[in-house]
């Protein structure tokens, strides 16, 4: 009893911490509002994880569903089969052999995108009480997910090429002699959110044979793999593990819409039969039949490639955009430059702090999430800010660069 009211009041603290300041400021109590994001007068906000509006596919969508809607009739609006319609199954199926790895039809579950993917694997695999290790820095608001099932997270060592495999089966030794049960991993290995960054390759191979030894399931978040813009992304670690190591989570939300809150997960056989032998999808049929048939048509039609092949271009332009306002505005930034995904992680030259310079910023017109967010233990990344390029167009972020760069100085010259 003690341990569950302990467990809410975290919760309370983490959701009004979360909700009350930077971006998400007032997202969750505005009555009558259509849309999460809250614009704020004269700020440029590089702290959203957005898509850019008009990127988003409306006269190609609506399209896509006149026609599945034709095709499938009725079948389209009645309950779906449980693990996701075949349509999207087959197109799905083809579509990720032509990427890193081969998926057989048996190993996808239609879910209602990555965050629904991680509740329903955590659901599957912790218990109460369980360690759950997470990446560090890693995406924040998978934590409140990961807590949602009173799991403890704790952050594995990392240094700056990203999860230390060997310092993590140090830690993993230690908690086995505290006694402690850790079923999962969560990372997000590629182009990653926070930083952009991909675990090296070699480090992916160490990892996915760490937990294979250690019994370890990894959760492989892969939300960002399809925006790649420098070349193909790096394997994933569904691709270099045995069945059975990884689960992959995969999302429409970032290369479609997250409107369509449409995902699926990618695990082994006997998971997928756990995840259609829950109850509520025994009642309700597969999740979100309709979008979901609705994106098999927008799959197989060359919509979506083209689409995706759109996107790309203007993220990349945007990324440079970014790119090229912090170096010629805030050169005291140590930047690295992502080769894919959403997010640029920047590190703020001594003595700035990313809490002192969040009201310095404000006051300049511009605002970013602080790194302290993306350590589950809230220790570490200080120094790191996250700037988000997805929402805006070249020319904004152009100026946001500006404004952060005047910021910085105004705040080392406090
Ligand atoms: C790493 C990561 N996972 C999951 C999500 C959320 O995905 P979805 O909208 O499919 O739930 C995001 C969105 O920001 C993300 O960055």
């Amino acid at each position: 009893m003690a341990q569950r009211g302990q467990v809410r009041r975290e919760r309370a603290r983490i959701r009004s911490d979360h909700f009350s300041t930077g971006p998400y400021r007032g997202f969750v109590d505005t009555p009558g509002a259509v849309i999460q994001y809250v614009p704020r007068s004269g700020i440029v906000d590089l702290g959203w994880g957005h898509p850019l509006p008009a990127l988003l596919p409306v006269e190609q969508w609506s399209d896509a569903g006149r026609t599945a809607l034709r095709e499938h009739g009725w079948q389209a609006l009645t309950y779906g089969a449980a693990p996701g319609p075949g349509p999207l199954i087959a197109w799905l199926t083809d579509h990720l052999a032509e990427g890193d790895h081969s998926t057989r039809a048996s190993e996808i579950f239609v879910t209602n995108g990555a965050s629904h993917g991680l509740a329903l694997v955590a659901d599957l695999l912790v218990d109460p009480g369980d360690v759950v290790l997470v990446d560090a820095p890693t995406y924040h608001l998978a934590f409140p997910i990961l807590r949602d099932r009173r799991a403890e997270l704790v952050g594995v060592p990392t240094d700056d090429r990203g999860v230390h495999p060997a310092r993590t089966a140090e830690l993993l030794e230690r908690l086995a002699r505290d006694g402690r049960r850790v079923p999962m991993l969560y990372i997000v290995p590629t182009f990653a959110n926070p930083t952009g960054r991909c675990l090296p390759p070699e480090r992916r191979v160490e990892l996915v044979d760490l937990a294979r030894r250690a019994g370890l399931t990894i959760v492989e978040d892969d939300t960002y793999r399809e925006l790649a813009y420098d070349g193909p992304a790096p394997p994933s670690l569904w691709s270099l593990a045995e069945r059975g190591t990884v689960v992959r989570l995969g999302t429409f939300a970032k290369t479609v819409a997250p409107g369509l809150r449409l995902g699926w997960i990618n695990a082994d056989e006997d998971l997928v039969r756990r995840l259609t032998g829950l109850g509520y999808i025994h009642s309700g049929g597969g999740v979100n039949h309709t979008t979901a048939l609705t994106m098999a048509t927008f799959g197989t039609s060359g919509a979506y490639r083209r689409h995706l092949s759109a996107v790309r271009g203007h993220y990349a332009a945007q990324r440079d955009a970014l790119v090229a306002g912090l170096r010629a505005s805030a050169p005291d930034l140590r930047i690295s430059v992502p080769g894919g995904g959403w997010f640029l992680w920047a590190e703020l030259p001594p003595p700035v702090t990313a809490s002192a310079l969040a009201p310095v910023a404000e006051a300049h017109g511009v605002a970013y999430v602080e790194g302290s967010r993306f350590f589950a233990d809230g220790a570490g990344g200080d120094r790191a800010i996250r700037l988000s390029f997805s929402m805006l167009p070249p020319d904004e972020l152009q100026q946001a660069a500006a404004r952060l760069g005047e910021a910085v100085r105004s705040a080392q010259a406090r």
